[in-house]
């Protein structure tokens, strides 16, 4: 049984906000899929921090299992200089992409495989693990016995299995179908374990399919080595599914109890933790195999996860991208084509978290070219070039608010409101949706009141100096609101605002005046440079 002390012992502090996302596999290089979770997962852990809750995002990679020990036959190096290889092209990524995690998963990190030997020891102690021989049909690419439910319409087995083999081994088993019943209530008892909704009745069917059959946790070392090792049978290494899904907790400091390394695991897991994963692997990993391991570990119904279930990107026409269509989208390259600020952008801004989408470069292009460079890179530019011009850039309410302003402040406050419910959904989209929504508002707002034409005449003065406040401040209010999207613009115009506690406030804080009166600004430069595409002649 875990020990974990209850949250009202520790509820002095922020509230914990365990974020995780699925730890890719370190088969091959990442691709626009992979980039999609991390920079989203990024997105919500930087929300989290706006809050001011204490915030543990744990990101990493899936180094074992039986394709990596083939890609690396093929190259002829080492499985583990081959992971070596693809996990520094993850790392490079995420950090030319700005994804700021507190912890890094490699499963092949020494601290996951004691934890992952202590598990299988406990387990195996309490009567969940057993060995059996089994005889029937293997298949090789997905590492798993199949069962006749796997079979077509013609009993064959699809190409989706690849080559399917006859094999009789023994192995070990996990007790799952004596936790089946347990997760089918806590499944109708408490729906915020799956988000969105819809995926729970998926789920809870592929449960009544798979009642009665346990869990398959071991591979005989003949046929993989690339593993780790029983701690009770040396000539087995755990099953690569089994080991990935316990990263959640061995780099959370779960069985570790005195390692400095790591952190202390009651903290860590004192509320339900969400695993941000995709579509594929709801069912049965992350839905089944993993709530029903925890379960069996003794975590209580209130500990178990959240499972935050995004879509997938598709190439256009609903294409799956995989390396066999050829049709894989490198984010690196993307990134240095177009910006890191208008990959992050287009990821979350084009895409309903929960539903798929169909990834399309002109759409990148417009979206960044609309709502950044032009709309909200446009309010920047009049905002402070104007202040510099006509205030010296000094900024305050210089007249009596009208009817205009007290509009813009309206504005901004369902904003704020709109973008807060929004993102405590997840619906990242919603909510730059309604950021966008003010600042064409403000863009509105200064066609209308014109300062431009008002500043030539100098009694004017004190109403140029109101309007440019609201702009101003509009920024600032919005520079915030992006940070979670689009951290180091929204840096690089608190330092143009010459205002650094943009960075480090909380929403809480945000309310209208985070501009003092009498304020003066730096010096402006384009914050969104426009994407120009050259035409192929
Ligand atoms: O599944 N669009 O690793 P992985 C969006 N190692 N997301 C996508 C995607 C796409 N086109 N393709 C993949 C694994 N993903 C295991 C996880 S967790 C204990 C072990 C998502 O590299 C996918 O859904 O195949 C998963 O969440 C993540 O990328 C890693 O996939
Ligand atoms: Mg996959």
């Amino acid at each position: 049984m875990p020990c974990l002390r209850p949250r009202s012992l520790i509820s002095s502090g922020p509230p914990m906000f365990y974020l995780t996302t699925a730890i890719d596999y370190t088969n091959s290089a990442p691709h626009i899929g992979h980039a999609y979770e991390k920079v989203l997962a990024d997105v919500i852990a930087r929300y989290h921090r706006l809050r001011g809750d204490e915030v543990f995002f744990l990101t990493g990679v899936d180094q074992h299992g039986q394709k990596v020990q083939q890609s690396a036959e093929k190259q002829g190096v080492s499985p583990h200089d081959f992971v070596k290889q693809t996990t520094l092209r993850f790392t490079t990524l995420w950090e030319k992409l700005g994804i700021q995690y507190d912890s890094w998963a490699e499963t092949t990190d020494p601290r996951h495989k004691d934890c992952v030997r202590a598990i299988l020891t406990e387990l195996r102690d309490q009567g969940q693990l057993y060995k059996k021989a089994h005889s029937g049909s293997y298949s090789v690419r997905q590492e798993q016995f199949l069962q006749d439910r796997d079979r077509d319409e013609h009993g064959n087995f699809g190409p989706e299995w690849g080559e399917v083999i006859e094999i009789q081994e023994e192995n070990w088993y996990f007790k799952l179908s004596e936790h089946t019943d347990w997760l089918k209530n806590l499944l109708e008892s408490t729906p915020e374990i799956i988000t969105p909704a819809f995926r729970k009745s998926e789920l809870l069917n592929a449960l009544e399919k798979n009642s009665g059959l346990d869990l398959c946790i071991s591979r005989p070392k003949e046929r993989l080595q690339w593993g780790i090792e029983f701690p009770f049978d040396e000539n087995y290494v755990t099953y690569v599914w089994f080991d990935a899904l316990i990263n959640y907790i061995s780099f959370a400091g779960y069985k570790s109890a005195g390692n400095p390394t790591l952190p202390d695991f009651p903290t860590i897991w004192s509320q339900r933790p969400v695993h941000l994963i995709g579509k594929d692997i709801l069912i049965p990993a992350h839905g089944i195999y993993w709530l029903c391991m925890l379960h069996a570990m003794g975590f209580s119904d209130a500990q178990m996860p959240r499972l935050l279930v995004h879509g997938f990107w598709n190439g256009l026409g609903g294409a799956k991208i995989s390396k066999s269509t050829g049709n894989v989208v490198d984010p690196d390259a993307l990134a240095d084509k177009f910006s890191v600020e208008a990959l992050r952008y287009y990821l979350i801004r084009d895409i309903t978290t929960g539903r798929d989408a169909e990834y399309d470069i002109d759409r990148l292009v417009m979206l960044y070219n609309t709502e950044l460079a032009n709309e909200f890179g446009n309010l920047c530019n009049r905002a402070l070039n104007m202040s510099q011009r006509f205030t010296a850039g000094t900024l305050q309410i210089g007249s009596d608010l009208t009817e205009d302003d007290l509009a813009l402040q309206q504005s901004l406050t369902s904003t704020l409101a709109d973008y807060r419910a929004a993102m405590d959904d997840f619906e990242i989209s919603k909510a730059l949706e309604a950021v966008n929504r003010h600042v064409v508002h403000c863009n509105r707002y200064a066609e209308n009141m014109k300062p431009w034409e008002l500043n030539k005449n100098p009694d004017n003065r004190p109403r140029v100096a109101t309007v440019l406040y609201h702009l101003a401040e509009s920024v600032a209010h919005c520079a915030v609101l992006l940070s979670p999207a689009l951290p180091s613009v929204s840096a690089k115009l608190a330092e143009q605002l010459r205002l650094p506690h943009l960075t480090t406030l909380h929403l809480a804080d945000l309310k209208w005046g985070l501009i003092p009166s009498g304020h003066t600004i730096g010096t402006p430069t384009p914050a969104f440079p426009r994407i120009v595409i050259e035409k192929e002649s």
